[in-house]
């Protein structure tokens, strides 16, 4: 969703800011915009397009020399997504210009206390009312940073903000609630983004703003509550590079790497089990936890779907897994001997962080399974597992959700290993996730096979994903790539439901991809296939089972693993489907229409 770059320095701040609003398009936007102060004025160039469209209104203007500046690629939620309500926002007197992240929820009582002031609004945003305060409140005297103190008393809702004004041409003031900020320190400059993807390119020296944080920052100087940490992420890791069209099929590819990545040092071969450190639980009190329960949204959910049943499976212990978003609107009973595990790739989402923030009010113990380091649900939680999949570009998660997996497997053979699960059943899901990586890019390896069977199914205006078991959470996943990235509309539905209604669908024009792994449920699956060839239905069969050749009408084989941990593999081929349809049907696959990378609003 939306983001934001700032800079301070001696060097030229427009190609810096545009450079930096490119790196952040990734996250999906509608408009874009930056302000930069040039001879004691600020200029301001905005767009209803794309970074692109803003560089070409620039051209021309940019070798402005200016040294400070601020950009916004904004995702609308007040207002239209046009060239007025785009940020930078100025107030009237072009004194003062702030991109914001968030979403101020008292917008309009602020707005109509403006309005009775005589202040001419000109957006219908949020933002442009904060503009209008700080400018009231930098009266003489007073510091940019207490004006903005001052304003943000009034504000009620989350941000991510900076602030520039042109009597102040030394400093930028940040601040932050629930919206991510980062600055990034350089040699005698400084820069500011909502995402480490914007700075990497420049510095590896971050600090992540905490809540409630507003500090100034100057060129060679800072004051913040938080100390410097070194970002692990190479600025390579955000670009393409030559051997990729888009991010997605990139990071499907980076899976065998991003699991070996994950499983490093916490695999522990002498005792059958799993080292976890980062979630701060010895064996007793690993021992006292009665359930586990996931929550997260979208693929992060599914993933937690997997992750419940491994824990079943392994550990014992029920386990199941919710959508965030209703978990924080349900009152949910929270019990204290239940562990919660908060799953998100971005760490930002902003339904899963309130339900985090609810759990921790109600005395709830939660652990976060993050990706993004430094992160809001990664920092709420306190204690949890990194994924270590490297940044995920691709608005469809891939090698984010295997790390999920892998992190729950994981998960579940520790808390297994404290109880029932012997070390020699241990040891078989040690080994058996070591060997995933490899097994994982054999399937990749196969992915010209793979495209061919997309192709050849493209055209379906309707698919089911049909999986039991162990393989339900893989066949939503499945059907969620699939609409997300070729809008071709896509269920979902267990094997032994088909026949409780959905049957009714089947004809030779609604293809089925049915999951069958090599377990003791392949005789069901076979049947499942064989109801719905009987119907005229096409399918697409997923598996790692020794099927009759002519079962299925296009057949994807993968290696069999533990059946325990076959699901993460089933879904490899799932992912390179979904790719390959939207690749034949033309869709921008890395920027599916109307969905961004990280939700950070409701
Ligand atoms: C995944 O392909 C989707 N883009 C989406 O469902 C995503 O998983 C969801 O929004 C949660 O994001 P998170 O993992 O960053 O919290």
């Amino acid at each position: 969703m939306c983001g934001i770059v700032g800079y301070i320095g001696r060097r030229d701040a427009t190609p810096v800011l545009l450079e930096g609003l490119r790196s952040l398009e990734y996250r999906g936007y509608d408009s874009a915009g930056l302000a930069v102060v040039h001879r004691n004025r600020l200029q301001v160039t905005r767009t209803a397009g794309r970074v692109q469209d803003l560089r070409d209104r620039l051209d021309g203007k940019t070798a402005t020399k200016a040294t400070i500046g601020i950009g916004h690629t904004r995702w609308a939620t007040h207002g239209e997504p046009n060239e007025t309500n785009a940020h930078p926002h100025t107030d009237t007197a072009g004194r003062i210009a702030i991109v914001h992240n968030g979403i101020i929820e008292n917008a309009e009582q602020l707005r109509d206390q403006l309005t009775g002031q005589g202040v001419k609004l000109v957006s219908d945003t949020d933002t442009e009312a904060l503009a209008h305060m700080i400018a009231a409140e930098a009266t003489e005297g007073v510091t940019l940073e207490d004006a903005v103190r001052r304003a943000l008393r009034h504000v009620e809702g989350t941000y991510g903000l900076v602030v520039l004004d042109i009597f102040q041409t030394n400093e930028l003031v940040v601040a932050r609630n629930g919206s991510p900020l980062v600055l990034g320190i350089g040699d005698g400059e400084m820069f500011v983004a909502s995402d480490v993807a914007a700075l990497v390119r420049h510095t590896k020296q971050v600090v992540y703003l905490q809540d409630g944080e507003v500090a100034t920052v100057r060129a060679a100087d800072y004051r913040t509550v938080s100390r410097p940490t070194t970002v692990e992420a190479e600025a390579g890791d955000f670009e393409l590079g030559p051997s990729y069209q888009d991010f997605m099929r990139k990071e499907i590819h980076e899976q065998p790497e991003a699991l070996r990545r994950a499983l490093r040092g916490r695999l522990d071969e002498r005792f059958a089990t799993a080292r976890l450190g980062g979630i701060n639980l010895d064996p007793r009190q690993l021992r006292s936890i009665r359930q586990v329960k996931f929550l997260g949204c979208g693929s992060a959910y599914y993933a937690g779907q997997m992750g419940a049943v491994l824990v079943e499976e392994l550990a014992r212990i029920p386990s199941d897994a919710e959508p965030a978003s209703e978990f924080r609107y349900r009152n949910p009973v929270v019990d204290p001997d239940t562990l919660y595990v908060a799953v998100s790739q971005s760490g930002e989402t902003a339904d899963t962080l309130m339900a985090v923030q609810e759990l921790k009010r109600k005395g709830g113990q939660v652990i976060g399974a993050v990706n993004v380091v430094g992160s809001a649900i990664g920092r709420e939680c306190g204690s949890g597992v990194f994924l270590h999949a490297g940044p995920e570009i691709a608005v469809a998660s891939t090698k984010a959700l295997t790390n999920m997996a892998g992190s729950f497997a994981m998960l579940a053979l520790l808390l297994g290993r404290v109880r029932d699960l012997s070390a020699a059943a241990g040891q078989r899901i040690v080994s058996g996730l070591r060997a995933l990586p490899d097994q994982i890019a054999q399937v990749l390896s196969d992915e010209d096979d793979i495209a061919e069977v997309a192709r050849r199914f493209a055209d379906a205006e309707h698919m089911f994903f049909i999986g039991r078991v162990r393989a339900w959470p893989v066949a939503r996943e499945g059907a969620q790539k699939l609409k997300e990235v070729s809008y071709v509309h896509a269920e979902a539905y267990q094997a032994s439901e088909l026949k409780h209604g959905p049957l009714a669908l089947i004809n030779c024009s609604m293809p089925s991809v049915v999951l069958v792994p090599a377990d003791e449920l392949v005789a069901k699956n076979i049947s499942t296939i064989e109801q719905i060839k009987a119907r005229g239905g096409p399918v697409i069969a997923v598996t790692s089972a020794d099927l009759p050749a002519d079962l299925a009408d296009a057949t994807i084989r993968i290696p069999r693993a533990e059946p325990e941990l076959e699901p993460l593999l089933l879904n490899v081929p799932l992912q390179l489907l979904a790719y390959h349809v939207a690749a034949k049907l033309g869709r921008d696959i890395d920027k599916p229409r109307n969905l961004a990378k990280s939700v950070t609003v409701e």
